[in-house]
């Protein structure tokens, strides 16, 4: 079986494909543009089962190619940083929905499925109380997530029109080793371990769901396997926390104290709180998280304190 993996030199990806190749049969090929957010330092490049090739999802003709020797396709490609895409949405609507369009054309012309396509709570918007199941309403509203909600939709779509075999997963926050250290855990824990301050959005009372990188890659691959076509699967991993929250406990993992925080001009538009209802996971697929927060955080810290070699030169802006 060959199995086309889009963006997997990034974060969530690259444990996707490391655990597959760990643990499974399939040949993978890695499809992956390395941007500033991708590192060949997170692959077991060299693997016999592995092929690596760099290039653009929004390349049309390398698309075409690569699909038509895929059996299936879980696709991670993305720009992922809400911030950025606060700064400049056009490389979040490039890739994010003409990649993934790209993408679909050509699973749709070699007869290519299941076609996972890995999105995001945020798409649902922000709730108050309660969680969202996935038939709720999307209401993004950062170009991010509006982004990805186009491509969800783009996605379901050549299901229903086409019958092509799309499945669709929402998770939220992941956290775990090799994430690029701009998003919220690795920036504060590389930040601490250098012994400078740590920037929290506003009064840090926006609320997310956490969930490890590896409760998250297993429950994809269930979507994958026993899946139904057309259907979206949400995937949390049960730990709310507050920012205010999640900071005092990488200040205690690392050491630190208060004083370490600078209260910073709060996100334009920050959505208050995420929360995902995954009970239909749960009971279709029988998912459900295996790693305990704490030690899941522990362990997260514990990398980065160990591998300075990998997020030092990421910090730094140099390309690996
Ligand atoms: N990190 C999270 O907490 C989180 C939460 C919900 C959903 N997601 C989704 O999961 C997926 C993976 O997220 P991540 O955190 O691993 O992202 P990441 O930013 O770490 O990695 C993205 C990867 O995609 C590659 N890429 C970007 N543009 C590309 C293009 N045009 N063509 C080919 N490759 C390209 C990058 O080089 C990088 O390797 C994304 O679709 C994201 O929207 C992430």
């Amino acid at each position: 079986m060959n199995l086309l993996v889009t963006g997997a030199a990034g974060f969530i990806g690259s444990a996707y494909v490391r655990g597959l190749l760990a643990g499974g049969t399939a040949d993978i090929t890695v499809l992956d543009k390395l941007t500033y957010a991708g590192s060949l330092t997170n692959l077991p490049v060299g693997h016999p089962r592995l092929e690596f090739v760099q290039g653009d999802i929004c390349d049309a003709p390398l698309v075409d190619k690569l699909t038509a020797g895929a059996d299936q396709i879980v696709h991670f490609a993305a720009e992922s940083h809400v911030d950025r895409s606060i700064d400049g949405a056009g490389t979040f609507v490039r890739t994010n929905v003409l990649g993934t369009q790209t993408l679909l054309d050509a699973a749709l012309r070699h007869g290519v499925g299941p076609f996972v396509h890995v999105s995001t709570d945020e798409v649902y918007g922000s709730i108050e109380t309660g969680s969202w199941p996935e038939e709720h309403p999307l209401a993004p509203n950062s170009p991010y997530s509006a982004s990805k909600a186009s491509s969800d939709l783009i996605a379901l779509a050549y299901h229903r029109t086409h019958g092509l075999d799309v499945r669709v997963t929402r998770c939220s926050n992941n956290y775990g080793p090799h994430q690029f250290p701009e998003k919220v855990v690795p920036l504060f824990v590389t930040n601490l371990l250098d012994g400078e301050r740590v920037p929290l959005y506003g009064d840090g009372r926006n609320v997310r769901d956490w969930l490890h990188v590896e409760d998250h890659c297993h429950g994809i691959d269930l979507v994958r396997t026993n899946g139904r076509p057309g259907e979206v699967y949400n995937i949390g991993g049960g730990t709310e926390l507050s920012n205010r929250e999640l900071t005092g406990l990488l200040l205690d993992a690392c050491g630190a104290g208060w004083d370490r925080v600078e209260h910073v001009t709060d996100r334009k538009g920050h959505d208050l709180r995420y929360s995902v209802d995954w009970s239909k996971a749960r009971t279709e697929l029988g998912y459900r998280p295996r790693h305990d927060f704490a030690t899941g955080l522990a362990d997260t810290v514990a990398w980065y304190r160990d591998h300075r070699d990998w997020w030092e030169p990421l910090k730094r802006g140099v390309r690996r």
